[in-house]
């Protein structure tokens, strides 16, 4: 694959504060890379410095082999010269001007004029389903529609590179799993190479090619969704792909000890030094009304309920460990799962947890 973008030793501060600390990025022409991470870790000045919004600090950056920005050779290319296309999270339509004058914009400022005449804003109108309504004000436009308009505002200008920061953040969620797969659709028809940002797993292994775990200005791991899935390089990725249970454990008299007297033989964890913690997706557990007998291939936990809520497919159950802390748990609602939700808070609750479920690392 060619490469699209490539991001080498990106920083960016404001004032004392570094944001984007020596970041590394190889984006392939014609995927879509997602940025997924926490509030505050930097994606949104990631994006911004990619479009030529914010001047990094150090760094360079590079579209198809050449530099819109270069910290050594003081190269830093316009935004309106990088043939990049964005789409915010807050739509950010002007109010003032039409859906046909807010989609033509791009091409304006790009001196289009001849896409203008030969009807590339109706055609991206149309790419979103919105050809109906290019003499609405934003105002008039539910938001929806307002997203899908910012989308048809991104990819007029037929951009090399298109950059979306949170694009289904502010939509309800039925909305969102719609616009969801327009993104996709419009993607598979347009070949584009993109940057997503998001704070939200399951839209990132949805919509990402591949997935960056972003931590403190930095990638944590970068992989396929199906690999950061299975087999996240590291305790903060195993958290940001739904692993919310945690067991610490530390090693005496040659097993791993953990939590309400839990004890394991050294190589079920596969970790080495004096601490460890397992994580575990909460539909790994799975719930007994009776203890099973022991087995040497799964944890057993003896556990209390403490609220299951009922989701239509699945039961989301939450328990306590003898120690208080947590466990979360998401079962079916076939009938051999039914006298989950006839337990009283405070019922004890027999758990189960194959050895294979646990992700462990060093603590
Ligand atoms: N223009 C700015 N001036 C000062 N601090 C900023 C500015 N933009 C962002 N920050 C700070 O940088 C950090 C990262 O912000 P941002 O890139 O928006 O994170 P994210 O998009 O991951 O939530 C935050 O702590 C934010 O307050
Ligand atoms: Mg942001």
């Amino acid at each position: 694959m060619v490469t699209g973008i490539t991001v080498s030793n990106l920083t960016k501060g404001f004032g004392s504060t570094t944001v984007v600390d020596g970041l590394d990025l190889e984006v392939e022409q014609g995927e879509i890379l997602v940025l997924l991470g926490p509030s505050g870790c930097g994606k949104t000045t990631t994006l911004r410095c990619l479009a030529g919004l914010e001047t990094p600090s150090e760094g360079s950056i590079r579209f198809d082999g050449t530099p819109v920005f270069d910290d050594g050779t003081r190269v830093n290319v316009p935004i309106n010269k990088r043939n990049i296309g964005m789409v915010f999270q807050s739509y950010a339509l002007w109010p003032h001007m039409t859906v046909r004058q807010n989609i033509a914009y791009p091409l304006k400022v790009r001196r289009m004029k001849k896409a203008i005449a030969e009807g590339w804003v109706e055609r991206a109108a149309d790419m979103v389903h919105c050809g109906n309504l290019l003499d609405r004000y934003p105002a008039q436009l539910s938001g929806g529609q307002q997203q899908r308009i910012a989308l048809a505002r991104g990819l007029v200008s037929q951009p090399s590179v298109v950059l979306l920061d949170e694009p289904l953040s502010n939509l309800d969620a039925k909305l969102r799993d719609q616009v969801r797969t327009e993104i996709r659709e419009l993607h598979q028809q347009l070949r584009f190479t993109a940057v997503l940002v998001t704070h939200d797993q399951e839209e990132a292994l949805a919509l990402g090619d591949r997935v960056a775990i972003m931590k403190d200005g930095r990638i944590e791991q970068l992989d396929t969704p199906e690999a950061l899935f299975l087999a996240p390089a590291t305790e903060y990725v195993a958290g940001f792909v739904g692993m919310s249970n945690r067991l610490e454990w530390t090693r005496s008299d040659g097993t791993w000890a953990g939590p309400a007297g839990l004890r394991v033989p050294v190589p079920v964890l596969g970790v080495d030094g004096d601490r460890a913690v397992s994580l575990i997706r909460p539909d790994d557990l799975t719930l007994h009304p009776a203890k099973p007998g022991a087995a040497d291939d799964a944890l057993l936990l003896d556990a209390t309920l403490v609220t299951a809520e009922y989701g239509g497919r699945h039961v989301d159950v939450t328990l306590t460990l003898g120690d208080a802390s947590r466990l979360h748990a998401r079962t079916g609602t076939g009938a051999s799962e039914a006298w989950i939700r006839t337990l009283q808070p405070g019922a004890p609750v027999a758990v189960s947890v194959p050895h294979r479920s646990l992700h462990s690392y060093r603590g």
